[in-house]
């Protein structure tokens, strides 16, 4: 057994697999598990869309000492085990995109590890297992990443202090990651150039993110496709776009509300339109419906009293038609006698 690896591992092309030059392919062919017995030169790695849902120390028993890009997306990886890289002293580019991962050992890169690209697109299980496959990037040893992708994950929101242990990173990627709010610090210690926050649910930047992205000029960033909310509240960001270069996409940025501004421009957006009336005519809008509310059960409240006062009303109706005709009654004989002219003298003596 011992030979027949040194053999396979030195010349063999795994089964399944395409080799050529220093490039290694077993892509698409339902393996559950990476080749052992790999070309001992083998520089480029592409084990992609297979079945591997778990990778261990035992996934690369020969060291590889050339290897510097292993691409391992879309393999329904549920779980990165401890010293899984160990034998790739030399990884520097590691793809693990369109994955399921739940559960990430803090201890899966060596302590020296050369990682300088990690990619994490859509690779989480779900938002209940982010905190736990984010670990990995606080562990304080991938000190040579320089490129980060967590795009495409339902992070909502980024733990405290995550990217506070990589001191290298440059480009971090957080597009359609369901972001909702930057707080203030999170991306303060690495010395960021290109961060992509695009098509996330920012509605708008805090004041002190707005000053943690000054402080570093040569950072670049991407908002577009965020719901920007065109109140007073954003008027501060307005102003900070308005006199800073380092959005790139300032001119692809819209307004989501209110329903006068959407779709604008928010470049072209003038300071007196950002009037908080908008909250005011919701205000106004409810109230106009409990007043209506109100009129209404009044009214219901009035005519069950009338309902219920029935008799009493009637009898009252019935005195006045009474009283009524009475008087009518009286009106009427008087008309009679005061038209008799046999009668007008009488009726001059009766009244005197
Ligand atoms: C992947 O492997 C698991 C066992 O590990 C098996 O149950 C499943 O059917 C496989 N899926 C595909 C698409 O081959
Ligand atoms: C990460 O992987 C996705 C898809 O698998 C790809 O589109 C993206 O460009 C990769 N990111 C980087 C930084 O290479
Ligand atoms: C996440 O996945 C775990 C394991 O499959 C499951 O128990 C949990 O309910 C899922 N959570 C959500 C929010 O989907
Ligand atoms: C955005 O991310 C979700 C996962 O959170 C994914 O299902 C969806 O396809 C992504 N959208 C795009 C345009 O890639
Ligand atoms: C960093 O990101 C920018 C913009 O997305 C890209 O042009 C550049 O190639 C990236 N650099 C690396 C080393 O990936
Ligand atoms: C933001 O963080 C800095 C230190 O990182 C702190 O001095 C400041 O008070 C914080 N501001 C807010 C609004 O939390
Ligand atoms: C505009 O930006 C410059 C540097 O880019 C800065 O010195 C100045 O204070 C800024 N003005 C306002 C009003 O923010
Ligand atoms: C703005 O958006 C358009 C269309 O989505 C795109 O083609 C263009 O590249 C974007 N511009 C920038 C600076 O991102």
């Amino acid at each position: 057994h011992f030979w027949k690896g040194i053999v396979l591992s030195c010349h063999g092309c795994p089964d399944k697999c395409l080799c050529s030059s220093q490039t290694v392919k077993c892509q698409n062919q339902d393996l559950d598990a990476i080749p052992h017995f790999l070309p001992a030169n083998t520089k480029y790695l592409f084990v992609t869309g297979n079945n591997i849902s778990r990778i261990s120390v035992d996934s690369f028993p020969h060291q590889l000492a050339q290897l510097t890009d292993l691409y391992l997306s879309g393999n329904g990886m549920e779980s990165v085990d401890a010293k899984v890289f160990n034998n790739l002293p030399n990884l520097v580019r590691l793809d693990l995109s369109n994955n399921k991962i739940q559960m990430f050992s803090e201890r899966a890169f060596p302590d020296d590890n050369k990682l300088q690209v990690l990619n994490l697109s859509r690779c989480f299980h779900n938002h209940s297992t982010t905190d736990v496959v984010l670990n990995v990037l606080q562990s304080g040893n991938l000190l040579q990443l320089t490129v980060l992708d967590l795009s495409n994950n339902n992070l909502v929101i980024l733990p405290d202090g995550i990217f506070t242990s990589l001191p290298n990173l440059v480009n971090l990627s957080l597009q359609n990651s369901s972001i909702v709010s930057i707080q203030n610090g999170t991306l303060k210690g690495p010395p960021l150039r290109d961060l992509d926050l695009r098509d996330n649910n920012l509605r708008d930047l805090p004041l002190t993110t707005l000053a943690e992205f000054s402080l570093k000029p040569d950072l670049h960033i991407r908002l577009a496709g965020n719901p920007w909310r065109c109140n007073c509240v954003i008027e501060d960001m307005l102003l900070w776009l308005n006199n800073s270069t380092q959005v790139l996409d300032m001119q692809n940025l819209t307004c989501a509300d209110p329903k006068t501004l959407r779709q604008q421009l928010l470049s072209q957006v003038r300071q007196s339109q950002l009037k908080c009336s908008g909250d005011m005519e919701g205000v106004l809008e409810t109230s106009y419906v409990f007043l209506g509310l109100v009129l209404a059960l009044i009214g219901v409240i009035f005519l069950l009293v009338l309902y219920l006062n029935r008799k009493g009303i009637k009898r009252w109706m019935y005195n006045i038609r009474d009283a009524c005709r009475d008087h009518m009654e009286g009106y009427h004989y008087r008309y009679e006698i005061n038209s008799d002219p046999r009668l007008a003298n009488l009726s001059i003596n009766s009244d005197v």
